[in-house]
């Protein structure tokens, strides 16, 4: 959600590098963006350049020059999307100033006690309240301390101890030349340069300047100057020694190269990501099949796209090695945890690591001393730290809104679980290169030339049907979601034997139905519901491995056994991206949503 990166150190271009940080951020989803220097030499005030909308083709040029600066990208909780509403926010001196991630829970209260204190607010947010509340803290200091070194560290300690909620701080002020952040919830990394040092909510923000760096956990506090870093505990003040780690991820990982967009680059990297993860995974895989195999109960949980993935843990494991796994969606999983029985296993599906929905199912899971394993692509995150085991992802970074290899690396991580439970992962490799083989023709050159002509064709649409059934279930729900994430057309992914129970009801002439029918024992059935739906007008379009003439359209996917779903949800966000350039729209960054969701 809102991006954060602050620069402190020896060049007095801060606030163009802190711009072009939030510009890596941009990815992850905002509708307002801000910067804030520490002019140089004797100003009094910071000052602020921030707007509504996207940076565009903006600059801070015209700011004046500064070593200190921090810039925010917001995603509107608290407050319309206006210039004001941006963050950076300043207290009533101007001499302080915030940016934030998060809800601030109990901000009425604290805002009426400002009020009352004389505080004069501008912006409708929770965040600004933060300012004020050190500057109210700086005040009742006695003036000796005030105007010792640490009082506005020691101010910005008590307002972050006063914040109920999930909440990410960073501030600055005029006199002392740091950044104090502290967090909880909401990530923060700290980045280790050379006579430069940095905070971002995001590791990839940080790779053209630093890979060391120092993930702050729950609770943690940072003072942040150009040639020093001070961790501590924000409710025990104990000193914290940094734990340094080495981001693996290039910059070159983290760019567009010679695609128009990051979902593209993204989607044709799968094939190799197949492979890759058929020879470089299985030892791994074979140390998680140990844990599912020994644990009680095993529920695969995630949100949005990772949610899919979990649900179809739950036909590869009894189609493969005939175990019966739970699966659930992290923001319905809640009341689920206190009925859980001992010894389960809680596996958690994430990109980003930060979901909120999800950290608070593991959370709660650890409490009752559940144990939890993590696959994640974003080593370090919160919840790879979270985890009792870990499995890393391995997709490089996702940086397109509507997750696209994750999905397909999770499932092929999977795969190789559930082979390795059968005791026979040599097949669940051979199956993971089949797959790859099945996706490097799903974006052959002829196949998207078939897919652009079909999305040029239904670009009008404005809803539509998929339908799966077994493992192609889930395949039609995440075909769906990318369909309506990014091109806005309503998709509903429908089990093929629940058309009957509803959905036929909505199928007219020309309702386009999408038919995800694979060489599998699904294949009759669902080309029945083909047949239902075509009786009533429907368009039918087969995703198969064979041209059926049921089929007004038809795309072929190659057969990869129990891994098919890996092709078929490949050609399905081919055809998603492809809507969205007909329609008009930038497939990277859809209206509303946000990559990586760290609130409630
Ligand atoms: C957001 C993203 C989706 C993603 C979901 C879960 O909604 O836009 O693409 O599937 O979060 O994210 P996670 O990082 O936990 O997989």
């Amino acid at each position: 959600m809102c991006g954060i990166f602050g620069y402190i150190g020896h060049k007095t271009n801060a606030p163009t590098i802190v711009l072009e940080g939030l510009k890596r951020l941009e990815y992850r989803g905002y509708d307002s963006w801000g910067v804030a220097v520490v002019p140089e030499g004797d100003a009094e005030n910071i000052l602020v350049k921030k707007k509504a909308g996207k940076i565009g083709a903006a600059t801070v040029t015209s700011m004046p020059k500064g070593t200190l600066a921090f810039g925010h990208t917001r995603w509107a909780t608290h407050g319309g999307v206006t210039d004001v509403n941006a963050h950076p926010h300043l207290d009533c001196t101007k001499t302080i100033a915030v940016i934030h991630n998060g809800i601030v829970e109990n901000y009425e209260a604290l805002k009426e006690m400002l009020t009352k204190e004389g505080h004069h607010f501008v912006s409708q947010t929770d965040t600004e309240i933060i300012a004020h509340l050190v500057e109210e803290n700086l005040k009742a200091m006695k003036p000796a301390i005030r105007d010792a070194q640490p009082a506005f560290s020691k101010a910005v300690q008590k307002a972050f101890n006063a914040l109920d909620g999930l909440n990410a701080i960073i501030l600055i002020n005029t006199t002392s030349h740091e950044m104090v952040a502290a967090r909880n919830g909401s990530p923060l990394v700290v980045g280790f340069g050379d006579g430069e040092n940095f905070l971002a909510s995001d590791p990839a923000a940080l790779l053209p300047h630093t890979k060391q760096v120092h993930y702050l956990e729950d609770d943690e506090m940072v003072i942040v100057r150009p040639d020093a870093i001070h961790i501590f505990n924000a409710r025990t003040g104990e000193r914290v020694r940094p734990r340094k780690q080495l981001l693996t991820w290039t910059e070159k990982d983290a760019e567009k190269g010679q695609y128009p967009y990051f979902m593209l680059k993204e989607i044709y990297e799968q094939p190799g990501l197949m492979s890759e993860i058929a020879s470089e995974s299985t030892e791994q895989a074979k140390e998680l099949a140990k844990q599912f195999a020994t644990a009680y109960r095993v529920y695969v949980v995630g949100a949005g796209t990772s949610g899919h993935a979990a649900r179809a843990a739950s036909y590869l494991f009894s189609d493969i090695s005939a175990h019966l796994i739970n699966w659930g969606i992290a923001s319905e999983f809640d009341h689920r945890l206190n009925v859980i029985p001992e010894k389960s296993l809680v596996v958690a599906l994430s990109q980003s690591g930060e979901t909120m929905d999800l950290m608070e199912v593991v959370k709660k899971a650890k409490a009752k001393g559940i144990g939890v394993v993590s696959i994640v692509n974003v080593v370090g995150s919160s919840l790879w730290r979270m985890a009792d085991f870990r499995m890393p992802i391995g997709a490089g970074p996702e940086k397109g809104v509507a997750s696209t290899k994750a999905f397909t690396s999770k499932i092929a991580h999977l795969i190789l679980i559930a082979y390795a439970m059968k005791g026979n992962i040599s097949d669940g490799q051979k199956l993971l290169i089949r797959a790859a083989k099945s996706a490097k023709e799903a974006v052959s050159e002829s196949n998207v030339k078939r897919i652009k002509a079909l999305a040029a064709k239904m670009k009008s649409v404005e809803h539509m049907f998929v339908v799966g059934k077994g493992i192609s279930y889930p395949a039609a729900q995440e075909c769906a979601l990318k369909i309506k994430e990014i091109s806005y057309i309503h998709a509903e992914g429908v089990a093929a034997g629940e058309l009957k129970h509803g959905p036929l009801a909505l199928v007219t002439k020309g309702t386009p139905c999408i038919v995800i029918a694979p060489n599998d024992e699904t294949y009759r059935d669902v080309l029945g519901s083909a047949m239902e739906m075509k009786a009533r007008g429907g368009h039918i379009i087969g995703f198969s491995y064979k041209n059926d003439e049921v089929f007004d359209d038809y795309i072929p996917v190659a057969d990869a056994g129990e891994a098919t779903i890996i092709p078929n949800v490949i050609v399905a966000q081919l055809l998603a991206y492809y809507l969205t350039l007909e329609r008009g729209f930038d497939p990277d960054m859809p209206r509303n949503l946000a990559k990586s969701v760290t609130v409630k």
